[in-house]
């Protein structure tokens, strides 16, 4: 595994995963199964964001307090990373929110690009691109790169899955970009659907027939 790729293997982690690769998982679970996971992740992702330290009063006292030093911005990879952004924004205090549209055209597997929203804060903060599945790796690597060509210099990247085709091309593209799955499985299958995966995660989130 590649120095930058953390894998997150905790026991609540791994039911949650489980619970949304199951097929049988309605809708209604699998959205909270996703919330749940994208928090432990998000977690797991922030441990070692800089903070200061500041002084501040009790109702009795003067103590240490601290604080961030840096702002945050969350980038969720449209559309299956909106659950994952709403989730762990409650937790990030005043973050901010860039989106980022990619499509993949089905016979390339190829991604466009069809949206992109980033906040100015983008050189200052630190940045949580999040989408559930890093499948060919395409549509995140061109995320990062639209994100640093807008000034993004401290990025990490969340995902619930990754497929070591994925990792490989993310890792090549963007060594500096520190990437959290709660799981590599084993290949790309010949859709580039991550196997054995857990489907399209945006269908299963939404509750949306495939196309
Ligand atoms: N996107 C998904 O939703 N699932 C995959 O397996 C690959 C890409």
């Amino acid at each position: 595994m590649p120095p930058n790729v953390t894998l997150i293997e905790h026991p609540l982690a791994r039911v949650k995963l489980a619970r949304l690769r199951d097929e049988r998982t309605s809708p209604r679970e699998f959205r909270r199964n996703a919330q749940e996971l994208a928090v432990l992740l998000a977690f797991a992702a922030t441990r070692d964001l800089e903070t200061a330290a500041e002084r501040i009063r009790t109702p009795l006292t003067e103590t240490d307090g601290t604080k961030l030093i840096r702002p945050i911005v969350v980038v969720p990879i449209l559309r299956a990373g909106l659950g994952m952004s709403e989730a762990i924004l409650p937790f990030l205090g005043d973050a901010a929110v860039g989106h980022i549209g990619m499509r993949r055209d089905e016979a390339t597997h190829l991604p466009t690009s069809y949206y992109f929203n980033a906040p100015a804060q983008l050189a200052e903060a630190d940045v949580l691109v999040v989408d559930p599945m890093l499948a060919t790796g395409h549509s995140s690597a061109d995320a990062i790169t639209k994100l640093k060509y807008e000034g993004a210099k401290r990025i990490r990247f969340i995902c619930f899955l990754a497929a070591p085709e994925g990792i490989a091309h993310l890792c090549a593209q963007h060594p500096d970009v520190a990437i959290f799955t709660s799981a590599v499985d084993e290949r790309l299958d010949e859709r580039a659907y991550i196997f054995p995966g857990l489907g399209d995660a945006g269908d299963r989130y939404f509750g949306t027939l495939p196309g």
